[in-house]
């Protein structure tokens, strides 16, 4: 357990940082990021508001938890999670089973446009996880952006649920 604990442990830098905001903005400048801004999500939010989110959560976490992490392929992850395309008020399948196919959705559709490493595929598929079908995240990058996504889609639900009724 503490070589395990030593073998992850990384004090964060300003580098760090700069890294993880030059990563940011070198993806969401992107035409095929942008377009994320046009999809709709969590009633009242985009997707791309969302992305950015929940690579801002997840990159706070492991400076909270001291996680060594590849910052290039938490961006990737982060940015590329989601990328299924479609508005959910519109879209010809349940609620329940939209949470059971956009991560491959997103994966197809990322494929396209960028080459992605075991890693950064698996942060893609597996964030939905525990639903059924999910596979496990299998790197602190994934489980990052499990954890992130879900507290990052709670809080947008409960903001633009306010927004909506102010
Ligand atoms: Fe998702
Ligand atoms: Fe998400």
């Amino acid at each position: 357990m503490h070589l395990w604990r030593t073998a992850v442990k990384h004090e964060f830098t300003p580098e760090d940082d700069a890294f993880f905001r030059q990563c940011l903005s070198e993806l969401i400048s992107q035409p095929a990021i942008e377009r994320l801004k046009q999809v709709p999500q969590h009633k009242g939010g985009t997707t791309y508001a969302h992305c950015v989110n929940v690579a801002g959560t997840a990159y706070r976490l492991a400076k909270r938890w001291d996680w060594e992490i590849d910052i290039r392929a938490l961006v990737y992850g982060a940015m590329l999670h989601d990328y299924y395309l479609y508005d959910t008020e519109t879209m010809p399948y349940s609620d329940y089973r939209h949470s059971l196919i956009h991560p491959k959705l997103a994966l197809e559709n990322a494929e396209k446009l960028f080459s992605l490493d075991f890693r950064e595929r698996n942060i893609i598929l597996s964030h939905m996880w525990p639903i059924p079908g999910a596979p496990l995240p299998r790197s602190r990058e994934a489980w990052l952006i499990c954890i992130a996504d879900k507290l990052c889609a709670h809080q947008e639900i409960r903001r633009n649920k306010a927004l909506r009724h102010r």
